[in-house]
């Protein structure tokens, strides 16, 4: 059974990761600093799988001992790399966290894999890392000029990543958005970011529903966002492992869907959906945003042979499940 390490396990789309490496017979290392992210996810995935096949450590990978656990964890064949810290707005505001949890964190991560003689990583990158894109859709050539610390950040790590010497599949995700197909797992950020969990939020009464974007150059004013179902996303973490581990070469790839979507088409959606009307408030305007942000996905078709499977439906009904069963997230 392959062994591989998830950093950031205990947060959405790393947790959606856990289950589905599982579920294809992986034996997972999570770390985690829970500074965002929940136990019970990988307490509830312990149950599901085997205590044996999800070892949990809590460690943060800007300050703790990373080697440690190389050296109390064997054969580990990969790192899968979520960790980080994803606010736009909280980067703006403090951009001196993002350089030390971010940067800092994957620069002691990758010391700390090469030492231990472990030559794979897969990286959880981010459309920000275009900044303000002029293409209608973004290929990976695309010029990199963040516009916020965040997506500095991430660049300033793709670097580390591509001059360390492992060989990696960087992953530049756009919106992500979705739970698992059961519901079972989920979005827990507080406060949450992602507009469409905000959305079904609203729509279930659970929280008031804010429109936090600011006016743009777009058709109906609002941003144009390429979301991404996380399942599909994880499925495409697989598919680069597999590509790697049979000797793959190095690549950057995008994932979204090649589809964008405007702030006010999604709540729209959100409400065709489920039947329901979203009462909106208006507040504070995000801050580190711009227009449009959409993905050409061939690259992830052409060396993955990957497409996302599941429509804008399938996540916002995967969505009621998740926050009909746990409405204000995991709270541990
Ligand atoms: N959610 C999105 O739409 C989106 C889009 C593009 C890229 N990404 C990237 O995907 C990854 C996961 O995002 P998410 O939405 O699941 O966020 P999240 O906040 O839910 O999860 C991140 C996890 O990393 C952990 N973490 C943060 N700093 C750490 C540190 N120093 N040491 C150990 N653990 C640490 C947090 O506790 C949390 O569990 C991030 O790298 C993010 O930049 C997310």
């Amino acid at each position: 059974m392959r062994k591989i390490i998830i950093t950031g396990a205990g947060g959405y789309i790393g947790s959606v990761a856990c289950d589905l490496f599982l579920k294809k017979g992986f034996n997972i290392v999570a770390l985690d600093n829970f500074s965002r992210g929940f136990k019970s996810p990988l307490e509830f995935l312990k149950k599901k799988y085997g205590e044996d096949r999800l070892k949990v450590y809590e460690i943060d990978l800007a300050e703790d001992d990373i080697g440690a656990v190389f050296e109390a964890e064997q054969n580990i064949e990969a790192v899968v790399h979520y960790g980080a810290l994803c606010s736009v707005n909280e980067s703006v505001l403090h951009p001196e966290l993002y350089e030390k949890n971010n940067v800092i964190g994957s620069q002691r991560l990758i010391k700390a894999i090469k030492q231990a003689g472990v030559d794979k990583i897969i990286f959880s990158s981010t459309c920000a890392v275009y900044g303000n894109a002029k293409e209608m859709s973004i290929t990976e050539d695309a010029s990199t000029l963040p516009v916020n610390p965040y997506g500095e950040s991430k660049l300033k790590i793709e670097e580390e990543i591509k001059n360390s010497g492992l060989i990696y599949v960087i992953l530049r995700y756009f919106n992500v958005c979705g739970a698992t197909d059961e519901g079972d797992i989920g979005d827990s950020k507080k406060p949450s970011v992602h507009l469409m969990q905000n959305a079904v939020r609203g729509v279930l009464g659970i929280e008031p529903f804010f429109l936090t974007c600011p006016t743009v150059d777009t058709p109906d004013h609002t941003p144009i966002r390429d979301y991404v179902n996380v399942v599909d996303l994880n499925e495409a973490h697989l598919l680069a492992l597999l590509y790697l581990f049979a000797g793959g070469e190095s690549e950057v790839i995008n994932l979204g869907t090649g589809t964008g979507n405007s702030v006010l088409s999604i709540i729209k959606q959100v409400e065709e959906i489920t039947g329901a009307i979203i009462e909106k408030k208006t507040t504070q305007a995000r801050v580190g945003e711009y227009p449009r942000a959409v993905a050409d996905i061939k690259k992830a078709g052409s060396i993955l042979k990957w497409q996302p499977k599941r429509s804008l439906s399938d996540s916002v009904n995967s969505l009621v499940k998740w926050y009909t069963s746990h409405p204000h997230g995991w709270d541990s």
